[in-house]
């Protein structure tokens, strides 16, 4: 313990002697940084931030830096200097000159677990051509055919823990969903041991992401570490019996049968492969930690939103009722089905407005940056927060007020880049459609077999910095008696 002090106390310092060195940077233009105090480097205002992520009011202490100092200012956050921006404006900035002057910011803890060829850590061209191999599979035009894979991964989550219960905690629950969604669409693996022997190994990765950096036996961090060596054979076996199948099949080969397969199958104009395996396995990893807590918490804050809202609640039964008479009990949902779930669309994107999975996104200089009359000095991180942007008074009107109706198409649309809960540039999520058929297909299924009720009815969440219900958001569920699927 004593030494885990130690080694925490002179990381820190590290850091704290790294930031001072950045400052230097800064010192060329002692006129022109933006105002603000950079207070205690290192520690600085990054436990405030804290704070305000956990009870969820980013938006609020954003606010207040804006009140004390303008709309550009400073500050230091998580061991570096740190430029504060907000508005449509900022964010358009931050996400599309990407790449050239501003680079994503993951701290090298994080590439010890995540790996370091993944599109998190990949810059201009390269990022570019993983990004349009991952991108292929979650295309609308590919995805479209795995609706009803989707919906069978559903249905059988429902039979196997919500069906038979009465209390659950649905958070975890809607995370070992969206685990083996990824699982069977992208990885192509189907449900068996193989699937349970990689959950605990991705659970830990993520814990150890989110961890304090220390690598002693028994942290977090070394557990993360751990599992990424655990995890990494596994994936090479599985990317060989993917190589080996597509071989075997030749021509016949679907070479989107899932996103590993996908990957292997893109070849250059000489026939080799554009995707080296490190790539792969680091880009399925990411895929995973990208898409499977994030899709979950909007499936979550649904659950509850419908309990709490009787008015939104009957609409979608509505909506979801007239789809489901036209179809024989058991029959899958096509692609079809889910264009007419207009109405849920629009309430899980007026949900991605108030509860934003991701809340902050962050860059680095690579150059000295003017931007706003002010010089953001190289080397420094800039943050912006989509739940600025999302309760700002001037884009949405009432912006606390839960209101669909703001996404309907004759209502006016929000100006670019100010509704920007995928982000938005060349890293926007490429796994919107994705996480877009998981919400529709989940909401459907759930409506139409049971009722629920919180158990808590205030249950709160905290920001770690991902929503997280105190008690996994416990609900009291109930079948509807005449929609009981036998599959
Ligand atoms: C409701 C669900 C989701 C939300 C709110 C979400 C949000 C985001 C956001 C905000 C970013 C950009 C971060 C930044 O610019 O700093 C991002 C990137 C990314 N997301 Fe998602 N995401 C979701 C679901 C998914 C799913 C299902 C997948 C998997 C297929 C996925 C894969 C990715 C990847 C690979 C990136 C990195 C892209 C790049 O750097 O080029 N996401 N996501
Ligand atoms: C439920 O949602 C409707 C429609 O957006 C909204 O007008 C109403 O205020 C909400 N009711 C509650 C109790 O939150």
């Amino acid at each position: 313990m004593e030494l885990k002090i130690f080694i925490t106390f002179l990381l820190l310092l590290l850091l704290f002697l790294f930031s001072i060195f950045l400052l230097f940077g800064g010192k060329k233009y002692p006129d022109r940084l933006p105002p603000g105090s950079l207070g205690l480097p290192v520690i600085g205002q990054s436990l405030d931030l804290l704070k305000a992520l956990k009870a969820d009011k980013v938006d609020k202490w954003f606010q207040e830096g804006i009140t004390k100092h303008g709309p550009i200012w400073k500050a230091s956050l998580f061991g570096y200097p740190t430029v504060v921006l907000h508005g449509p404006t900022a964010n358009k900035f931050i996400y599309t000159c990407d790449g050239n002057i501003l680079t994503n910011s993951q701290p090298p803890s994080i590439s010890r677990i995540m790996g370091s060829n993944n599109l998190f850590e990949l810059a201009g061209h390269d990022h570019k051509r993983v990004r349009a191999a991952v991108a292929l599979f979650l295309k609308l035009e590919v995805l479209k055919q795995y609706v009803m894979k989707v919906d069978e991964e559903i249905q059988h989550h429902l039979q196997m823990h919500w069906h038979g219960n009465h209390e659950i905690q649905v958070q975890p629950l809607i995370k070992t969903l969206t685990f083996n969604v990824i699982c069977s669409l992208l990885f192509g693996i189907e449900r068996g041991p193989r699937r349970d022997k990689l959950l605990p190994h991705f659970q830990d990765m993520i814990e150890g992401i989110l961890a304090i950096p220390i690598n002693l036996p028994f942290t977090q961090f070394n557990r993360g570490i751990l599992a990424r060596k655990n995890l990494v054979p596994m994936l090479i076996d599985l990317i060989r019996e993917k190589r080996e199948a597509l071989e075997e099949q030749k021509q016949h080969a679907n070479p989107h049968k899932d996103l590993i397969t996908s990957l292997l199958s893109i070849r250059n104009d000489d026939g080799s492969t554009t995707m080296s395996d490190e790539e792969i396995i680091d880009n399925i990893i990411l895929v995973m930690i990208a898409g499977y807590d994030t899709t979950s918490i909007l499936l979550t804050f649904l659950v509850r939103l419908l309990a709490n809202n009787e008015s939104v609640y009957s609409t979608i039964v509505r909506e979801q009722e007239e789809i489901a008479k036209s179809k024989a009990p058991g029959e899958a949902l096509t692609w079809e089905d889910l264009t007419k779930m207009k109405y849920t669309w629009r309430v899980a994107s007026e949900m991605l407005r108030i509860n934003s999975p991701v809340i902050l996104s962050f860059r680095r200089a690579t150059q000295d940056i003017e931007y706003g009359g002010f010089i953001i000095p190289k080397g420094w991180q800039v943050v912006l927060s989509s739940s600025m942007t999302h309760m700002n008074n001037d884009i949405f009107e009432n912006p606390t007020m839960f209101d669909p109706t703001r996404f309907e198409k004759h209502s006016p649309q929000p100006p670019p880049f100010s509704f920007v809960p995928f982000g938005g540039g060349p890293r926007m999520c490429p796994g919107i459609e994705l996480a877009k058929m998981e919400t529709l297909v989940m909401m459907h299924r759930l409506v139409t077999q049971f009722t629920w009720e919180l158990i808590k009815k205030d249950e709160s969440f905290k920001r770690n910095p991902m929503p997280e219900f105190d008690q996994g958001l416990f609900v009291r569920i109930t079948p509807i008696k005449s929609n009981i699927y036998v599959i």
